[in-house]
């Protein structure tokens, strides 16, 4: 704690003044309790939403955990992820296959966003939602709690082409380390949020044919590839709708067990693999065998900084009213209408009243 505090002292103390001196407007950071004032019980409610699906449903949270990371990894933490239909054209990133079939959890986004603007309309951003809704679903399934800066605003372009910047179960070591320095993580960073793959489940497509590879390398256990070959057809694609566990030994519990599997060759994906068998991250993935106190402390910090990637704030981006479309008007000639009358549109919402 004492080391980690001095450790980011300097910068914290640093992006603090930086910030103290960038003029306000549209560049405002995200705030812990950004809607204190706005809408007070936003969190609580998003809060319920998750419960209650989690309760009848216990993969919503690996799924909520995910399509976070999936929101904020293309166009930044703007809830992008989320929509059905791309108003330039084309596919959205939904439909991508880095996202279609697995992505899941959207219907209880729509359920937390319900129930947001039955208590204070026009408020609340989708990316909001998926911020907090990942972060309770962490919480549920025996994580820490973290508090979440929020006041991102929503995108308006989904473009499927560039979901493919979303790091794949192939990726080597270096593949991870550049695609997530690419976000301004670390290579910490990012075998930290591999831990992720502690509750969660994958289709065949994303390990089967890449994991008899590895048995011919000896990098898989033979037990655990004939379990997977049983539990799969024996070619699949993208529809294949089979899936295994990714956590072997517990695939519901946020727990470091995930970093204690992947030394006995029980890491599902060849990416997962990688994290022992590069010099630079093994050392990493080995403490979080260790010490899960270690893995859970740096997991809350990893999540809040993945959370600021790219975010849209003060006036940017817009206050979606329903998650899986972009509002009416907000099209390019909205856009145009709202640059030439700033001051008089639908957007323009009570938080930004109250904040500003
Ligand atoms: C390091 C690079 C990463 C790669 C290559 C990767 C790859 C994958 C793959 C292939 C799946 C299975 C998808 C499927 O076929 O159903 C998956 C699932 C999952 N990933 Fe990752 N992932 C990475 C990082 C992350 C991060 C940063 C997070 C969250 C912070 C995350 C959270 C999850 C969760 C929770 C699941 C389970 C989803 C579910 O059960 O619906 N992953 N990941
Ligand atoms: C919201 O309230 C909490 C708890 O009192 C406080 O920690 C936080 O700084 C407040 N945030 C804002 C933006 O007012
Ligand atoms: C409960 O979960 C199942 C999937 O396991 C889903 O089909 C169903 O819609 C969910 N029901 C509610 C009320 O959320
Ligand atoms: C979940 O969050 C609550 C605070 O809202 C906290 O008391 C509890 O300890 C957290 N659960 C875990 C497993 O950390
Ligand atoms: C989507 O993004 C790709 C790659 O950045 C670009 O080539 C393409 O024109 C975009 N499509 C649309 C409809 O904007
Ligand atoms: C290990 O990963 C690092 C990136 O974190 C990369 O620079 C290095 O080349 C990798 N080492 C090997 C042997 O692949
Ligand atoms: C992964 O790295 C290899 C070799 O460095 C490179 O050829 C390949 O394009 C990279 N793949 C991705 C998806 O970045
Ligand atoms: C992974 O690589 C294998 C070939 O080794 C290929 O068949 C498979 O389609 C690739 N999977 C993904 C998700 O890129
Ligand atoms: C895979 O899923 C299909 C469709 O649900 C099912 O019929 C099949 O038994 C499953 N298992 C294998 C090994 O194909
Ligand atoms: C595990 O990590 C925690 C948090 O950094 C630390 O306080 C504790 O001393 C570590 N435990 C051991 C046995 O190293
Ligand atoms: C949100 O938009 C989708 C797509 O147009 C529609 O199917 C859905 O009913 C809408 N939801 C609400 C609550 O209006």
């Amino acid at each position: 704690m004492m080391r980690m505090s001095s450790g980011l002292a300097g910068p914290v103390a640093l992006a603090a003044a930086v910030c103290l001196l960038l003029p306000a407007a549209g560049l405002a950071q995200l705030q812990v309790g950004f809607y204190n004032t706005s809408c007070p019980n936003a969190e609580a409610l998003v809060r319920q939403a998750v419960t209650a699906a989690f309760a009848n449903n216990s993969g919503v949270a690996p799924g909520l955990i995910r399509l976070h990371f999936h929101d904020c990894f293309v166009r930044g933490c703007d809830a992008s992820v989320l929509l059905t239909v791309n108003p330039a054209g084309g596919n959205t990133e939904r439909d991508a296959p880095p996202n279609n079939p697995s992505l899941r959890g959207f219907e209880v986004i729509d359920a937390a966003k319900a129930a947001v603007e039955r208590s204070c309309p026009r408020t609340v951003s989708c990316a909001d939602i998926v911020a907090f809704a990942a972060r309770d679903s962490v919480n549920l399934t025996g994580n820490t709690f973290y508090q979440v800066p929020s006041g991102r605003r929503d995108g308006r372009v989904s473009n499927a082409t560039e979901a493919f910047i979303l790091p794949g179960p192939n990726s080597t070591a270096q593949n991870l380390t550049d695609g997530f320095a690419r976000k301004g993580l670390s290579a910490e960073d990012m075998v930290v949020l591999s831990g992720s793959h502690t509750i969660g489940r994958s289709h065949c497509a994303s390990f089967l044919f890449r994991n008899r590879q590895r048995l011919a390398a000896g990098t898989i256990s033979p037990a655990y590839q004939a379990l997977l070959e049983a539990l799969c057809p024996p070619t699949t694609g993208q529809f294949t709708p089979n899936t295994s566990e990714i956590d072997l030994s517990t695939p519901t519990v946020m727990d470091n067990n995930y970093y204690k599997l992947l030394p006995l060759n029980l890491g599902l994906h060849f990416s997962d693999d990688q994290l022992i068998r590069n010099a630079t991250l093994a050392p990493f993935a080995s403490a979080f065998a260790a010490n899960e106190t270690l893995w859970k402390e740096k997991f809350a910090a990893a999540m809040i900084k993945m959370g600021n990637i790219e975010v849209k704030t003060g006036t940017q981006g817009e206050i979606r009213l329903n998650c899986s479309v972009v509002n009416p008007g907000s099209s390019a000639a909205g856009i145009e209408m709202m640059m030439a009358f700033p001051a008089g549109t639908s957007d323009a919402t009570a938080d930004e009243v109250a904040t500003s």
